[in-house]
């Protein structure tokens, strides 16, 4: 433990740290864990759907040729997929462009210009405000940052946020328009939310008729090591009598291609209607040739799974090389606790107080990438300054094996610098 050293013992240590330190540095690495981006030969498992689709015949959806305009909100056949994939029924289900994010900035903007179902557009009223469970997505952050939006730290626990605080803040506050959620294997942590807290969820009385929960589903079927079982939060708002009370997101980025996939948005019938008669005028259609090859190549549910279990045989032995590393690294010294997630795209490391920043740096110093510290909490600013996100899923096995050693070397020397100074 190093919080029961003496200076002296501190001091052998930081002579010994500083050594270790110069020797990586003289190896040259070229390291990164920052970008929680899919692995080539996971983009490869996609592959089939190239060349798709095949023949004249499959551009024939049931509703029309998707090589023509129209199905605004998507071909029958993707939205029946995702329909099935989050058991609800298509007429709940808009499927979308390439970026499920991208639904995310136009559901905040369509709320800030023309209002959600005929309530106050969000730029007429003097303030908006956002609760943001921490650690988070730093894009989620930026997109109500972007539009001035207020934003509320609500922390997060190992079943979800903290549900005291989020009740207490949304039903006293006509302010609070809504919360952003990554609710299975969560980014950064990998935490699923507990049954007890989606219907806590559920429950909620929110003072703004249009507060809206942003459940953003992205790791859905992203298992790896086990998995998560998630409630479905459409059917437990329609059963606590509050179905418009939320907007689930989704997409294929992390299942065919990052940034080439399929996005959706899931809502009640009231909701997709009003988001319908905006998108109108944001577009005659998506792409819906993409959304056919997605459709005839996952093909259902139980293909999905299959497909994502290819996914989670590479990211495993990756996942193992950094829990082993930290495990390996940090047992007994008290300076780091970390998530162990059963899948999604990450782990979240929790650091000695005020270290967070300075190991980014020796790390980057050292030939290691991470995610900026900070990057986790709204604009930026973890109070703490001990989250870092790490991002497992590009990098090789050996490569991971390497750059963990290096940044629990670097968040020593942090940690014995703090303690010395
Ligand atoms: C929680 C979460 N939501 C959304 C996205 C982006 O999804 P898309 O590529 O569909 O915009 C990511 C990407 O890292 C993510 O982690």
């Amino acid at each position: 433990m190093y919080n029961k050293m003496n200076r002296t013992e501190l001091e052998a240590l930081h002579a010994i740290l500083t050594e270790e330190y110069k020797a990586a540095k003289e190896k040259d690495l070229k390291l990164d864990m920052s970008r929680g981006k899919p692995n080539p030969r996971q983009l490869d498992f996609s592959d089939g759907m190239s060349g798709m689709p095949w023949g004249k015949e499959d551009y024939i959806s049931s509703g029309g040729d998707v090589r023509n305009y129209g199905m605004l909100s998507g071909i029958p056949e993707a939205r029946k997929l995702f329909a099935d994939l989050f058991e609800v029924s298509p007429q709940n289900v808009i499927v979308g462009g390439n970026s499920s994010l991208n639904l995310m900035f136009d559901a905040v903007s369509r709320a800030y210009t023309k209002g959600i179902m005929g309530n106050t557009p969000w730029s007429k009223l003097d303030k908006v405000k956002f609760l943001c469970p921490v650690p988070g997505y730093d894009r989620h952050f930026a997109v109500t940052e972007y539009f001035g939006v207020e934003m509320i730290n609500i922390p997060m626990n190992e079943e979800g946020p903290d549900m005291a605080l989020v009740r207490e803040r949304a039903e006293s506050d006509e302010a609070v328009k809504g919360i952003w959620c990554v609710p299975k294997y969560s980014n950064p942590g990998g935490v699923t939310y507990s049954d007890r807290v989606v219907k806590e969820f559920a429950a909620l009385s929110p003072r703004a008729a249009d507060f809206r929960i942003f459940w953003d589903n992205a790791y859905y079927a992203h298992d790896i090591f086990a998995e998560d079982s998630l409630l479905n939060i459409i059917t437990e708002c329609e059963a606590a009598g509050k179905p418009d009370m939320v907007y689930e997101f989704a997409s294929t980025a992390k299942i065919t291609y990052a940034g080439g996939g399929v996005s959706v948005i899931i809502a009640s019938e009231a909701n997709i209607k009003d988001i319908e008669k905006s998108i109108f005028y944001q577009t005659i259609s998506y792409d819906k040739v993409n959304q056919m090859r997605h459709a005839r190549f996952l093909k259902n549910p139980e293909n999905i799974r299959e497909h994502m279990k290819r996914h989670a045989s590479l990211l495993a032995p990756k996942f193992r090389a950094v829990l082993e590393g930290l495990d390996k690294n940090f047992a007994g010294l008290g300076i780091a606790g970390w998530t162990k997630p059963n899948g999604g795209y990450f782990i979240s490391v929790d650091l000695t107080e005020g270290t967070a920043k300075e190991t980014v740096r020796l790390c980057k110093e050292a030939g290691l990438a991470l995610t900026g510290a900070g990057a986790t909490f709204p604009y930026g600013r973890d109070p703490k300054d001990s989250n870092i996100r790490i991002a497992p899923t590009y990098p090789s096995p050996e490569e991971l094996a390497a750059a963990i050693d290096l940044f629990c070397l670097c968040a020593k020397l942090a940690a014995v610098e703090k303690l010395l100074a």
